[in-house]
C-alpha cells in the first residue's frame, strides 16, 4: 500500500482503527506466500498472545531475494562502502545476492544446521553480515546477530540464554583506524558455551587466529563445496525469524523475539511510506546491523521492497568528518537514515568538511534512536537537505520491530524534534500514573499502544512471563513503550525520553542496572548506582556513583580499573563517561536508593534535589553534590 498524499493518510488511519484485519490483510496480500493465512489476527494483551496471519506460509528470503532476482536480476540489492576509501566498493546484484545467500544457507546446513535453530552472527559490517542472516532465514534457523562492541562475556551470555549451535564471525575487524578482534572475541567467548559446535569464519582482515580442528572452517572454502542452489525453507507466519537482545530495566539482557509474517509485512510497508521511497532509489542507513535499525532498514526493510541498500563499513569520523558525505556523493545517495548523535558529532566538526561535497542527490533524511534536538535537527535540515529535504523523525523500539511514529516524508508537515502522527495501524494512547488515559491535546503522559500491530515482539525469549511483566503489565491491557511522550496542540506526538532506568546513549540501549551489576562485580566495590545526564553529543552520558572499601586518593588506578571491567563485562559502548567515588549514596530508611536525587546531581541541578529529609542520612547528599562539582 503507498499513500501519498495527507488526505490518503488520514483515510488509511481511518480504514486502520475501523477495521485493523482488512488493513492488514491487503497489505500482507502484496508479498510472496507459500501458502495463505487463514486468519488474520488471534491477540490479547491481557493473557498475552498476538497471532497474525495464521496458518500463512512463506520464506521471507523468496521475498528479499527471488522475487527481484526473477524481475531485475542485474539490478543492485548491495552497495558496500569499505571503511578505508581507497578500497573499492562493492556492488551486489539481486540475483549475486541470492546466489551467495543460497550458498551460505548450504554450508549452514552442512554443518548441521536445522529449522529453529539458534545461529549467533558477531560480524563487522561487511556483505558477509547480511549474507548470513539472510542465509539463516532461508533455511527456518533463527539468527542472534551481536552488535561488535560487545564484549565477550556479553556474547557468551547470550549464546547461553539462546543456546546456538553454530557461530559465523571474522578474523577481524577495522572501524577508522582501529583493528579489532573478532574470532578472538569469539574464542574467549566460547569457553563457557557448550552449545556450539561449529564456527565459520570469514576473512576480512588476515588478522592471525586460532583454527581449532573440527570446530572452526573458513567461510571462502565452506562456500566453494556447496551448491549454489538451495530452496527456501517453508516457515509458518508465526516462526520464530530473528533473536535480538536489548537492555531493560534490570540487570540480564532480553532476547526480543519476531516471526517471519508479521514483521515482514510492517517492515516493507514502513520503509516504503515513511521513506517515501521510489524505484532506484539509493537508500542509505547508517546503522548497525547489530541493532534493529539495521535489521529492518538496512537489510530486511530495503531488499523487501526491491531497493538499493548501502552498507557502510567505517565511522562517520574516518578518514575525517566529512566521510558520510562523500558516500552521499560517491554513490548518489537519495535517503539518507541516521541518528540524531552522529549529526551533533558531525557538527561540531564545522561546516568546513561540507566543502566540495555534492549532496544534490539527498532527497528524504531521517533520524532514529533518541530525540532530535532542534539545533540538530536545524542543521540537518539547512545544511545536509538544504531545505528541500522533508526529515523524517521515526520513533520506535527494538521491540516494535519497524517505525511506529513518524512523518511520511513529503506528506506530513514536519516540526522540529517532533515524531509527529502515528502511522496508519499504530493505536497510542498516553497514561497518567495510575493508567488512566489521557484525553485531548496539550498533554503529557506515559506512551502506550493499545492494539497489536504485525511486528509485535512475541516473546522474549525462553521466558514469556518476563516478556508479559515487562510490556503488559504495568498498564494492564497495554503495550507499555517505557517513553514518556507529550502530544501537542497539533496532535503531533513528541518523544521525551525513557521513564523508566535505561539509557540511550549514542543512540545505544543501555540498562543502568547491567552497568551497576558490571561495577559491582569490580574488586574492592561495595556497592554503585548508575544514572544518565544530557550529554551535547552522546545525548545522555553515563554517570556513575560507586562506594569502594578503602578510601580512595584522587590519583587513584581505581577508576580506570573500573571502566576496564565494565569494558570487559559489557563492552567498551557501556563505560561511564563519569565516575565519581563516594562514601555513601542517598537511601530512603528501606534502604531504596534515590536516584531522583542522583540524576538531579548528575544533570548539575544542585539546588533543586527536592525533599531529602526522608533519607536516613542526607548529610550524604552535601558531600556527594561536592564530589560532583569537583569532576
Ligand atoms: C528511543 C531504536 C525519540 C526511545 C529504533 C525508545 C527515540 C528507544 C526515537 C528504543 C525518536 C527511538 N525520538 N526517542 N525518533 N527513536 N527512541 O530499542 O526512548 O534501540 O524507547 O530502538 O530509543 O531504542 P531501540
Amino acid at each position: 500500500m503507498r499513500i501519498r498524499t495527507i488526505e490518503d493518510y488520514h483515510e488509511a488511519y481511518k480504514d486502520s482503527i475501523e477495521d485493523p484485519k482488512t488493513f492488514w490483510a491487503a497489505i500482507a496480500q502484496e508479498f510472496r506466500w507459500k501458502k495463505p493465512w487463514t486468519k488474520v489476527l488471534d491477540w490479547s494483551f491481557d493473557d498475552y498472545n498476538v497471532k497474525w496471519f495464521r496458518n500463512g506460509k512463506l520464506n521471507i528470503t523468496e521475498n528479499c531475494l527471488d522475487r527481484h532476482a526473477e524481475n531485475k536480476p542485474n539490478h543492485p540489492a548491495l552497495i558496500w562502502e569499505p571503511n578505508d576509501p581507497e578500497d573499492e566498493p562493492e556492488i551486489i546484484t539481486y540475483k549475486v545476492l541470492l546466489d551467495r545467500v543460497c550458498r551460505f544457507a548450504n554450508v549452514l546446513k552442512k554443518h548441521g544446521v536445522t529449522k529453529g535453530d539458534r545461529v549467533c552472527i558477531y560480524m563487522p559490517m561487511i556483505p558477509e553480515l547480511a549474507v548470513a542472516v539472510l542465509a539463516c532465514a532461508r533455511i527456518g534457523a533463527i539468527h542472534s546477530v551481536i552488535f561488535g562492541g560487545f564484549s565477550a562475556q556479553s556474547i557468551s551470555d547470550r549464546i547461553n540464554d539462546s543456546q546456538c549451535e553454530l557461530v559465523v564471525t571474522t578474523d577481524g575487524a577495522v572501524r577508522g583506524a582501529k583493528n579489532i578482534p573478532m574470532k578472538e572475541t569469539v574464542d574467549d567467548a566460547l569457553v563457557a558455551c557448550p552449545s556450539v559446535k561449529k564456527v565459520i569464519v570469514a576473512t576480512h582482515t588476515r588478522t592471525p587466529v586460532s583454527m581449532i580442528k573440527g570446530r572452526d572452517y573458513w567461510w571462502e572454502s565452506e562456500v566453494k563445496h556447496v551448491e549454489a542452489e538451495c530452496p527456501a525453507e517453508e516457515m509458518d507466519s508465526e516462526d520464530p525469524l530473528f533473536i535480538l537482545y536489548t537492555s531493560g530495566s534490570t540487570g540480564k539482557p532480553k532476547g526480543v523475539v519476531h516471526t517471519c509474517g508479521g514483521y515482514m509485512v510492517f517492515t516493507s510497508y514502513t520503509f516504503e511510506n515513511v521513506f517515501q521511497y521510489h524505484p532506484g532509489d539509493v537508500f542509505f542507513c547508517t546503522a548497525d546491523v547489530g541493532w534493529i535499525t539495521g535489521h529492518s532498514y538496512l537489510v530486511y526493510g530495503p531488499l523487501l521492497s526491491g531497493a538499493i541498500t548501502v552498507m557502510f563499513e567505517g565511522i562517520p569520523t574516518y578518514p575525517d568528518a566529512g566521510r558520510l558525505w562523500d558516500i552521499v556523493d560517491r554513490h548518489k545517495v537519495n535517503i539518507l537514515y541516521t541518528a540524531p548523535t552522529a549529526i551533533r558529532s558531525l557538527m561540531g566538526f564545522g561546516l568546513e568538511y561540507l566543502e566540495g561535497k555534492d549532496l544534490s542527490s539527498l532527497k528524504v533524511l531521517g533520524s532514529v534512536g533518541e530525540p532530535i534536538n532542534e539545533e540538530a535537527w536545524h542543521w540537518y535540515n539547512d545544511h545536509i537537505g538544504k531545505g528541500k529535504c522533508p526529515i523524517v523523525d521515526t520513533w520506535w523500539q527494538t521491540e516494535t520491530g519497524g517505525i511506529m511514529i513518524s512523518p511520511l516524508a513529503g506528506i506530513t508537515k514536519t516540526k522540529p524534534s517532533y515524531a509527529t502522527l502515528p502511522l496508519p495501524g499504530v493505536q497510542l494512547e498516553l497514561v497518567d500514573e495510575n493508567g488512566s488515559t489521557i484525553e485531548g491535546n496539550g498533554v503529557n503522559g506515559n506512551l502506550c499502544i493499545t492494539y497489536p500491530w504485525p511486528s509485535i515482539i512475541r516473546t522474549t525469549w525462553g521466558d514469556h512471563e518476563r516478556c508479559k511483566s515487562t510490556y503488559f503489565s504495568t498498564y494492564p491491557g497495554k503495550y507499555f513503550t517505557g517513553d514518556g511522550c507529550m502530544r501537542d496542540e497539533d496532535g503531533y506526538y513528541r518523544i521525551t525520553g525513557r521513564v523508566d532506568d535505561v539509557l540511550n546513549v549514542s543512540g545505544h540501549r543501555i540498562g543502568t542496572a547491567e552497568v551497576e551489576n558490571a561495577i559491582n562485580s569490580h574488586t574492592g566495590v561495595v556497592e554503585s548506582a548508575v544514572v544518565g545526564y544530557p550529554h551535547d553529543v552522546k545525548g545522555q552520558g553515563v554517570h556513575a556513583f560507586v562506594i569502594c572499601e578503602e578510601p580512595q586518593d584522587e590519583d587513584s588506578m581505581m577508576k580506570r580499573d573500573i571502566l576496564m571491567t565494565v569494558s570487559r563485562i559489557i563492552g567498551p559502548i557501556a563505560k561511564p563517561d563519569k565516575i565519581q567515588i563516594v562514601s555513601g549514596l542517598p537511601k530512603t530508611r528501606s534502604g531504596k536508593i534515590m536516584r531522583r536525587i542522583l540524576r538531579k546531581i548528575a544533570e548539575g541541578e544542585y539546588n533543586n534535589l527536592g525533599d531529602t529529609s526522608t533519607l536516613l542520612d542526607p548529610g550524604v547528599v552535601d558531600e556527594i553534590v561536592k564530589g560532583a562539582k569537583e569532576l
